[in-house]
């Protein structure tokens, strides 16, 4: 990381598509083997850019149980969302619930691959054909997963990531849009640098979604360790399923072990009644401890302003998001969590559990 400072600031190049910058979409399309990567300042720009470059207009169907940016794209460029619920099983946007919301105004779907599992992409992709949808997905979590052997990245019109700090490939604050569509491809580079195609030619309407070089240098440097964070993740992941096993009420989400996962979350479901605590009141307790647990995600963006206000007929009508959000909660992990910190978190949760 150090020599790339060096090397960027001797050069004096420090942003508009420079040569780390270019350097690191190449070695991310080859990654997921995709043919475009377009790299952005965060994932919640590449994300609007997507649904721009897209066409995507009137309402789009996304799941509720999301990060607020999901939604928050979509309003935010004046476009409705409609919340879908997602699938007992998997957690994922469940198909069925999106055929159910389309109407003649809707023009897309928005994909989430919660927790970096990959959504039912073939059944989604089959609805969006049926009613001629545009499919994206929200990538966020799923940098490194695959589904059915190939890279996400790969489906829909395009995949948006995320690169942020609490990702497990992180460029400081980035992202990027990934699409096997030279046109969208092309578009987006326009509307990532204002439209400008040339030194004075403005061609397209455009926004700042640029990478700095700096954030480019520690995605290059990062993409060096990656094998090792998603191997360091699986292990904690590993201790995490052997050591809560028995513990009564609490139950892990599982990763498909025939495919590719970055083992980033690790997400349990408290049951109340079995556990004999309720969710909230052990994430209490491991906060006492110092240790942050995250309810990942509550309430569901339906329930979060300004949806809740200017969609309230929604509440209620997502029964599985509803029941899932109230018994969510993610522990950690990371580079930072060593094997005996996994082992202590679920001593204590074993502890919590048998000492009611
Ligand atoms: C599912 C999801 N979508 C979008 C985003 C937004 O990404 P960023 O924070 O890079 O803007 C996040 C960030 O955590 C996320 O988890």
């Amino acid at each position: 990381m150090r020599q790339r400072l060096d090397e960027i600031l001797t050069n004096n190049y420090l942003t508009n598509n420079g040569p780390l910058v270019q350097e690191l979409e190449h070695k991310l399309a080859r990654y997921c083997g995709v043919k475009h990567c377009i790299a952005m300042s965060n994932g919640t720009v590449a994300l609007e850019l997507a649904i721009r470059a897209t066409g995507l207009q009137g309402e789009v169907i996304v799941p509720s149980m999301t990060f607020i940016a999901t939604a928050h794209a979509l309003q935010w460029q004046g476009i409705k969302p409609l919340f879908a619920d997602i699938d007992h099983a998997t957690l994922n946007i469940c198909p069925k619930s999106v055929e159910a919301l389309i109407t003649p105004a809707t023009t897309g779907i928005i994909g989430v691959h919660l927790y970096g599992r990959p959504c039912a992409v073939e059944a989604l992709q089959a609805v969006a054909d049926a009613h001629q949808l545009t499919l994206l997905f929200d990538s966020a979590h799923a940098f490194g997963s695959s589904h059915n052997g190939l890279r996400v990245g790969n489906f829909g019109d395009c995949e948006a990531f995320s690169f942020h700090a609490t990702k497990v490939f992180n460029t400081f604050e980035g992202g990027a849009v990934t699409t096997n569509d030279d046109e969208l491809a092309r578009r987006l580079r326009l509307m990532r640098n204002f439209g400008f195609e040339g030194e004075d030619n403005v061609s397209y309407i455009g926004t700042n979604g640029k990478m700095s070089e700096v954030c480019a240098a520690m995605g290059l440097t990062n993409l060096e360790s990656l094998d090792g964070f998603i191997a360091n993740n699986r292990e904690n992941y590993h201790r995490y399923r052997e050591e809560l096993s028995a513990v009564e009420g609490i139950s892990l989400e599982s990763y498909d072990e025939s495919e590719q996962s970055n083992y980033q979350y690790i997400i349990i479901r408290v049951d109340r009644a079995q556990f004999g605590k309720s969710r909230d009141d052990l994430k209490s307790r491991l906060e006492s401890e110092g240790i942050m647990a995250r309810r990942y995600f509550y309430p569901g963006c339906h329930r979060m302003e300004p949806y809740k206000t200017l969609y309230p007929d929604v509440s209620g009508k997502l029964p599985v998001t509803e029941s899932f959000s109230e018994e969510v909660l993610a522990l950690p992990n990371g580079n930072q969590i060593t094997p005996d910190e996994v082992s202590w978190v679920c001593q204590l949760i074993r502890e919590f559990g048998s000492g009611r």
